[in-house]
Order: C-alpha cells, then sequence, then structure tokens
C-alpha cells in the first residue's frame, strides 16, 4: 500500500518536472536567453559562459560549489540556467534582463551557505556564478588588498602570505569559503578578539547596483557600504570585490588543543572557561568544542569530550606565562604548544598535519564535505554548573551534535554595536554554534538530523540570549522564519532581521528602500523594502 502511493507520486513528481522543464524552455529561457545575447558586448560574448540544463556541463557546474551535501539531491530545486561571469558585463546583462523578464537570480562565491539559497530557490531562478572573478591584489607599503569576490579566503591568506610573514587578515577559519558571502555577511574568526571582524577591517567596495552601475564606497554612499559590510549584500547588489585593511601579525604565532572528557573536570574547566574566555589578553583566542565520544576504545558508554582550540599572537613562552595567571585550570604545559607561522596556524585550525605544505591554503576542494546542519545562539552569562550537566545529559541522549562556543570580549566589546550591521559586540561571553554532520543521502535522514540539531538549541534555551534570541547572519538558519518570495513588510522581514541585526535591522530596510525599492534582490531571509520610507 504504501509503495504502491510512493510509486504513484514519484511518476506524478517525474511528469511535473518534464512539464516544468519544456515550460521553461519555451517561456522563460527562450526570452532570457535573447535578451543576454542582446546585451552581451561582441568583445566578451555571454553565450561563452551561460550553462542551461542542455549543456553536458551544467550538473558539475551546479555542483562545483555546493558546499553542503544537503542541497546535492534530486529533489533540491536546480536553475534554469548558470551564467559563470568573466566580466562586469555579464553582471550587467544579467541583472537587466532578470528584472525585464522577472526571474529570480541567486549569486553565489564561495557557494557556503548553510541553507544553500546561493544556489537554490522554490521560484523559477537562475545562478550568477562569481567564482571566475577571483583576483586577489596585495599591496604590502600601505597594508591594503583588492579581493575579488569569487577568491576564497585560503587563497586571500596565500597571497598576503607569499609577501610577508607579519600580515595576515582577521576573516574565517576555514580557506574555501568563498569571500563574497562570508564578508558580506560579517565574517569571523580565531583574531576578531584582537582585530574584530572582517567588516571592521574594509576599507572600500565595488558594486553592481540594481541599475546595472558600477558603483564604489564613495559613489553608493555610507548607507550602502554599511548594508553589505555585515547585512548580507544579496539584498542590495552583486558585490564585485572588497578592498580590506591588512593586520599584524608576529612571525611566530603558538597554536594548542587541549582536552577533557567529564572524568577529568571538563565540568569545572568549561565553568571556568566562561568566566575568563571573553578577557583572557587579545592576543589569546580559546574555541571550546564539546561533542560525545566513548569513555574507552573498549567502552560504548559516553562522556563528553571537551577541546580547547587556541590561536596566540605571539610565543609558547609569553602564552604560558599569561594562561598561568588568567586560566591554570586548564592545566597548559609547554608540551602542548606549537610555534608556527601564522599561514600555517589556519591550516592547523582546519584540521591538516603539521607540516602541511602553505600552498594547500589554494585548494579549493572543502575539507570535510558533507551534509549539514546549523544553528547560532549568543552567551551572555555563564551556564551555571548543574545548567552544563544537564546540557551534558542531553548532548549524550542526541549522540551527534557538536556544540562551539567562540570567545567574544577584546576588540569585539569596543566596537559600538551600531557600527556595522552586525550587532553582536559587547555583553557578550561567546558566539553558540550548533552543528550536526551526517552521510547519508535523503529528506529522512535530513529530517533527523535537522531534528536532533533543533532540540539541542531548544534545551539550551534556559542560557542563552532573550528576546530577541540573537543569531548570526553568516550562520544562515531558516528555522528562523522565511518568505519565499522574499519578505513584504517590515514585520515580515523583522521575524529573522531583529534577531540576526537587532536595532539595526531598521537602517538596512531604509537603506534597502533606496537602493532596490522593488525588490529585485531577495530571496527567503532578506531585507525587505518598506513604501512608507520610499521618497
Ligand atoms: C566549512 C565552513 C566553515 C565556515 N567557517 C566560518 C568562519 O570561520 N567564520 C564565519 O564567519 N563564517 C564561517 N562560515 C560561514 C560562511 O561565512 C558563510 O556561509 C558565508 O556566507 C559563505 O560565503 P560564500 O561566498 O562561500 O557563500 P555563498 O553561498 O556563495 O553566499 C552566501 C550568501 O551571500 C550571498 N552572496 C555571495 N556572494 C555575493 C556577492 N558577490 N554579492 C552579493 N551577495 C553575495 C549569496 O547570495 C548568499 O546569500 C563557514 C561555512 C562553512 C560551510
Ligand atoms: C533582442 O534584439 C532584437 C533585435 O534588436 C529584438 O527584436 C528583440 O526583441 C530583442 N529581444 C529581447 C528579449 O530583448
Ligand atoms: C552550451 O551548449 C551549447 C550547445 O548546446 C553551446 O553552444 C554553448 O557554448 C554551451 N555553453 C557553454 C558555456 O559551454
Ligand atoms: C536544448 O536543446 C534542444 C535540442 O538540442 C534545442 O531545441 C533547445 O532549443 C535547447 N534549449 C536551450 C534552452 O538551449
Ligand atoms: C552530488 O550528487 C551527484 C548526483 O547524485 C553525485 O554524482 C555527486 O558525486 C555528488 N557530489 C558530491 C560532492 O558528493
Ligand atoms: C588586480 O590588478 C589587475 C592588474 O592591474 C587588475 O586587472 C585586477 O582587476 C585587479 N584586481 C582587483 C580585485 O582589483
Ligand atoms: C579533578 O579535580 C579534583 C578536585 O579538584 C582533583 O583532585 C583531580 O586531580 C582533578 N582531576 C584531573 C584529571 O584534573
Ligand atoms: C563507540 O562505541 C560504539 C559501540 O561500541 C561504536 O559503534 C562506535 O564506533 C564507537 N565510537 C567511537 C568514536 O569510537
Ligand atoms: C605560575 O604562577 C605562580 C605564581 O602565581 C608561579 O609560582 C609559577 O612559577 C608560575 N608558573 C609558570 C610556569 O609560569
Ligand atoms: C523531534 O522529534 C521528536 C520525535 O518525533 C518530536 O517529539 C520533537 O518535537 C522534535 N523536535 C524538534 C525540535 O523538532
Amino acid at each position: 500500500m504504501r509503495t504502491s502511493t510512493f510509486a504513484i507520486d514519484s511518476l506524478f513528481a517525474v511528469l511535473l518536472l518534464h512539464a516544468v522543464s519544456w515550460a521553461t524552455c519555451d517561456s522563460v529561457n527562450e526570452p532570457f536567453l535573447q535578451c543576454l545575447e542582446n546585451h552581451s558586448n561582441p568583445s566578451d560574448p555571454i553565450s561563452a559562459v551561460v550553462y542551461t540544463p542542455n549543456n553536458s556541463s551544467y550538473s558539475s557546474v551546479l555542483q562545483a560549489y555546493m558546499r553542503n551535501l544537503r542541497f546535492n539531491e534530486s529533489t533540491t530545486p536546480k536553475p534554469q540556467l548558470i551564467i559563470t561571469a568573466l566580466h562586469e558585463s555579464h553582471i550587467q546583462a544579467a541583472i537587466i534582463c532578470a528584472k525585464r523578464i522577472g526571474l529570480e537570480m541567486r549569486i553565489r562565491s564561495g557557494g557556503h551557505d548553510f541553507e544553500g539559497i546561493s544556489y537554490s530557490s522554490v521560484n523559477p531562478f537562475f545562478i550568477l556564478d562569481m567564482f571566475n572573478l577571483r583576483s586577489i591584489n596585495v599591496s604590502i607599503s600601505d597594508a591594503t588588498a583588492w579581493v575579488q569576490v569569487g577568491a576564497t579566503l585560503g587563497e586571500v591568506y596565500y597571497r598576503i602570505a607569499e609577501k610577508s610573514n607579519t600580515h595576515g587578515f582577521p576573516a574565517g577559519v576555514c580557506p574555501t569559503v568563498g569571500v563574497g558571502g562570508h564578508f558580506s555577511g560579517g565574517g569571523y574568526g580565531n583574531m576578531m578578539r584582537k582585530y574584530g571582524l572582517t567588516v571592521d577591517n574594509i576599507v572600500d567596495a565595488q558594486i553592481i547596483d540594481v541599475n546595472g552601475r558600477i558603483l564604489n564606497r564613495e559613489s553608493m554612499g555610507e548607507d550602502l557600504f554599511w548594508a553589505i559590510t555585515g547585512g548580507g549584500a544579496s539584498s542590495y547588489g552583486v558585490v564585485l570585490a572588497y578592498k580590506i585593511k591588512l593586520v599584524v601579525v608576529p612571525a611566530t604565532v603558538t597554536v594548542f588543543t587541549v582536552e577533557r572528557t567529564l572524568q577529568q573536570n571538563a565540568t569545572d574547566i568549561v565553568y571556568r572557561w566562561q568566566q575568563v574566555a571573553d578577557k583572557l589578553d587579545e592576543d589569546i583566542f580559546i574555541r571550546l568544542r564539546m561533542y560525545v565520544v566513548n569513555v574507552s576504545s573498549e567502552s560504548d558508554e559516553k562522556t563528553i569530550n571537551t577541546a580547547f582550540i587556541s590561536l596566540f599572537l605571539g610565543d609558547s613562552k609569553r602564552l604560558l606565562s599569561l594562561m598561568n595567571q588568567s586560566f591554570p585550570e586548564l592545566g597548559l604545559k609547554q608540551t602542548d604548544c606549537i610555534e608556527m607561522t601564522w599561514a600555517q596556524s589556519i591550516l592547523y585550525w582546519t584540521g591538516f598535519p603539521i607540516g602541511t605544505p602553505v600552498n594547500t591554503l589554494l585548494s579549493r576542494i572543502p575539507q570535510p564535505l558533507t551534509h549539514a546542519k546549523l544553528k547560532s545562539d549568543y552567551l551572555k552569562e555563564p551556564i551555571p554548573k548543574d545548567g552544563l550537566e544537564y546540557i551534558w545529559k542531553r548532548m549524550i541522549e542526541l549522540e551527534r551534535p557538536v556544540l562551539t562556543f567562540n570567545p567574544y570580549g577584546g576588540q569585539m566589546a569596543e566596537i559600538p554595536a551600531s557600527d556595522k550591521p552586525f550587532p553582536h559586540r559587547a555583553g557578550n561571553i561567546c558566539k553558540i554554534q550548533y552543528l550536526t554532520t551526517w552521510s547519508e543521502d535523503g529528506v529522512e535522514a535530513a529530517n533527523h538530523y535537522l531534528n536532533l540539531t533543533r532540540m539541542l538549541h531548544g534545551y539550551m534555551t534556559p542560557y542563552v540570549s532573550k528576546s530577541p534570541r540573537e543569531a548570526f547572519l553568516n550562520y544562515r538558519d531558516l528555522d528562523l522564519g522565511i518568505n519565499h518570495n522574499g519578505p513584504n513588510s517590515y514585520t515580515e522581514g523583522a521575524v529573522y532581521g531583529i534577531q540576526y541585526f537587532k536595532d539595526n535591522y531598521h537602517r538596512l530596510v531604509q537603506t534597502k528602500t533606496k537602493v532596490d525599492p522593488h525588490n529585485f534582490f531577495r530571496n527567503e531571509q532578506s531585507i525587505p523594502t518598506l513604501p512608507s520610507f520610499r521618497k
């Protein structure tokens, strides 16, 4: 009975898919393709970068930057075409023609969006793929760099390190993450306590707006520049490049990973970490990761392992002395400390073995590539010891979700909350990340692991920020609320907008209304326009 219902359903699904793809070719693709041709510059023909489902490489181009295998499914809606822009004129043509035809555009740089919204939509859509636009020009003399959005963080780090071992940039740890989404969403990394976020170190940008104009910071104005440095650029236009300010790093940095299980007093040490992690010297960053393991290899009894993973901007001697003063409970020893260059420390943090060549930063193959669900929270007060014990019990029941605390304080507490759309500054001990990964394909497995992640998030409710329950845009989470055609009102967008941006949501809406009044740039969680704001 069940089986036959399923068979009929899938037959209908197949028929429906055919109907959709035929409708696609006849009614939408052809005029769109023709419009693109019409707006193509003969010296940079757009046909060379347009992939329709007809093209033999369509699937491989589509899959190349799908960085969450949860969306590499036959049931995931596919684009009518993909434009792998090589030139500004390709982007201008894409915007002008998509507006004219009424086809939804998704912009993809590195494809790491946790909910896959840069390459999927329930509405008919196409992808503007930016991976070809990836040049990086580093100028050590004035400590800046222009970086195109299709570059990866690893490429940015490598190009800096190639010219100087005392310069760096405070962005995320995973080298395959793309500049476009990461910078525009307010990316953070393990130097944020010392230097703030990526967006605190961006000095200029180039964007193509809804009218196809190429603007820089001066011509776009401060509101739009502000919005695309933390508010997510996908509500505002297509960013081409950012100009970043490099920061100083010592020639030698120190890393360590110290692990303790519940049997090794992890509860006491985690409790203490919550009191010191955001107050330590700004040169110390200690991430705390907690996950379920077997008590021993002979036993399937479960415990929690806590890993304290650190980057210190200095040598091990100073680190040991600082840790002895401020966090002796961790029991850090000289033998735990590994000195290396800053570029090598990125590879260490990504999980590569010591001695991995630095040019591995140039690899575009993610480590690892899996199915994943993430959520986020902010911690304002230490979780009491009995609260920690409660969470450990629940984690052991759920088994799979991993909890990671990234400490704030330092510069993060100094920079005013309205400086950038990212509002989570003073008053936070840390950001909390919930992560579940799995290897099975299919909706059933996904629903199971999504549920586990949501359950753990639910158990944490008493301990984390409230009204709003804050969330981090770059850990995009469609559980917070969605509007498939883009939000239609201030209130609809506020459902997630207040959690991501708090009071800064208002200025984001005003800016959106000014620069994209007809809401061309939209997605499930974009910023709405507001009729009453229109001038
Ligand atoms: C393995 C992994 C590790 C991560 N580590 C970190 C970390 O250490 N720190 C951190 O802060 N975050 C981290 N993230 C999250 C990451 O910063 C975000 O997912 C980021 O948005 C990814 O950027 P992207 O260009 O790769 O993604 P995409 O999926 O290409 O884009 C993400 C969003 O930005 C929009 N967008 C992309 N390019 C442009 C553009 N040129 N113009 C306008 N809009 C654009 C897209 O439309 C989409 O809405 C990590 C993610 C993964 C998967
Ligand atoms: C493309 O240009 C041709 C010739 O100028 C014109 O007839 C046609 O309507 C245009 N099509 C689109 C979709 O812009
Ligand atoms: C897509 O296929 C057509 C022929 O079917 C070809 O002319 C075109 O160049 C292909 N596009 C790309 C980007 O290869
Ligand atoms: C796809 O290919 C078929 C036949 O090869 C052709 O008739 C059709 O126009 C093509 N469609 C697109 C969108 O390129
Ligand atoms: C994505 O799915 C396709 C089709 O099932 C498969 O061939 C491909 O290997 C998958 N990609 C990855 C990275 O697993
Ligand atoms: C870097 O410099 C080259 C050569 O001058 C230029 O073509 C390219 O556009 C520059 N890239 C950026 C991101 O500014
Ligand atoms: C745990 O704490 C107790 C009491 O403070 C102490 O005696 C014991 O040595 C600690 N164990 C470990 C493994 O650190
Ligand atoms: C823990 O024990 C279970 C049951 O014996 C086993 O299946 C699993 O692989 C073990 N996990 C690890 C990480 O060793
Ligand atoms: C740690 O600090 C104590 C005093 O607070 C001192 O006696 C001890 O020598 C220090 N140890 C190290 C390794 O610095
Ligand atoms: C997870 O699944 C269980 C069992 O089906 C259900 O009771 C619970 O409400 C779900 N929780 C969440 C947060 O989705």
